[in-house]
């Protein structure tokens, strides 16, 4: 069978598509026919090589994948089940997790991220990490959806607490991350602003419900904010980019307002305005990944079409090194997909 590959960290030229091992079924494991797979920010990073993280070489990257199920052993799934793969693997036995709190587990750790992937034709997902996927919905959407909806709700809804009087702004809603948070801060009632990094991205931010949608590459964002909320500013802020916006992220915030993070994709090394911090009493949120719980709770309303993931590009999983490119040039809005070769 075929999967993306690479040997080294690098640049794209890295990455290939080639023959890879059979995967075995291992006990507690569900072997899945892969439908199609998604990219993430997170498969860039591990291109890269992140720090601490010393991987196996070759690496099969992915985090997203949906699929029918081949042979589900004795779990809960049976073959021909639809299913999509949802990445956080936790312990089931630390503090944390006793506490329900899988996210921050001891051992907390990424399928794709610091083990083997799913940009395969092929894999075997343990069945703790799938979801069903309902017959009618598509399996490029299913593929799609995991990890960015699922890191946005527990963003929002779970740290941030967002209530419907709120409003809230969300920075890059052509990421991944940042169009699933548009649009479960609308689901939810709130007020939304957003920024784009041009006026197409920001019609299609508006479609999906962001009121105003400030470029900044023209104007600063926090005076935009400041100016269309009468000097008052926002509640909640979904900052992922980082060390570029952070300053203007919690200018942003009203009085008592939240900022909620789970990226820091221009750098972590921000400066901070401490005395902004105290002086307008905020709060500052880190947020990673998701529960099952949480994962459930979103995709059940992606599965009904009450969030919808966009996909910006749905191409061969041979053309892996091209999705890399559009995400890391901001090229385009939403998710790219990678469907294996021999499904299209
Ligand atoms: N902690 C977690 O659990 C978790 C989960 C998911 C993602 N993340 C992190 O969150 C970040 C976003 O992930 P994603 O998958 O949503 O990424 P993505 O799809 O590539 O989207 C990133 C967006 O950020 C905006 N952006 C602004 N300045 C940028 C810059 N200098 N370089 C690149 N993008 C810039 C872009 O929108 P414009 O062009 O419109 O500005 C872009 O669409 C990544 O750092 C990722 O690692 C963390
Ligand atoms: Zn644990």
């Amino acid at each position: 069978m075929k999967a993306v590959r690479f040997s080294e960290h690098g640049g794209r030229d890295v990455i290939g598509y080639g023959e890879s091992e059979e995967p075995t079924r291992k006990e507690g494991e569900v072997l899945i026919d892969v439908k199609a797979a998604a990219l993430n920010h997170l498969d860039v990073w591990t291109r890269r090589g992140l720090p601490g993280i010393d991987l196996n070489m070759p690496h099969v990257p992915g985090s997203d994948a949906a699929g029918v199920v081949v042979d589900g052993g004795a779990t809960r799934f049976d073959e021909g089940d639809g299913v999509a793969v949802w990445s956080g693997v936790a312990c089931g036995d630390c503090e944390f997790c006793r506490n329900g709190d899988e996210p921050l587990c001891t051992s907390f750790h990424i399928i794709g991220e610091h083990v083997e992937g799913v940009h395969a034709e092929r894999v075997s997902v343990p069945a703790e990490n799938l979801v069903r996927v309902p017959d009618d919905v598509d399996m490029k959407r299913a593929a799609a959806a995991p990890l960015v909806f699922g890191t946005a709700w527990r963003m929002l809804v779970t740290r941030a607490g967002l209530r419907p009087t709120e409003n809230v702004l969300v920075l890059g809603a052509s990421g991944g991350v940042g169009h699933a948070c548009v649009q479960i801060a609308r689901h939810a009632g709130a007020t939304v602003y957003a920024t784009a990094g041009s006026d197409e991205k920001a019609e299609t931010a508006r479609k999906l419900g962001a009121e105003r949608v400030f470029d900044y590459t023209d104007e600063n964002f926090a005076d935009a904010v400041r100016e269309a909320t009468d000097g008052r500013g926002v509640d909640v802020v979904v900052d992922h980019v980082g060390k570029e916006t952070w300053r203007d992220s919690l200018a942003s915030l009203a009085k008592g307002g939240r900022l909620v993070t789970c990226g820091a994709t221009t750098g972590g090394d921000a400066t901070t305005d401490i005395n902004r911090i105290f002086w307008n009493q905020l709060d500052v949120y880190g947020s990673t990944m998701a529960t099952r719980g949480e994962v459930d709770d979103v995709l059940s309303l992606v599965w009904e079409g009450a969030l919808e993931p966009r996909i910006r590009a749905t191409l061969p999983m041979s053309e892996a090194k091209e999705g890399h490119r559009m995400l890391e040039e901001r090229d385009g809005f939403g998710k790219v997909v990678l469907v294996p070769d021999t499904e299209l």
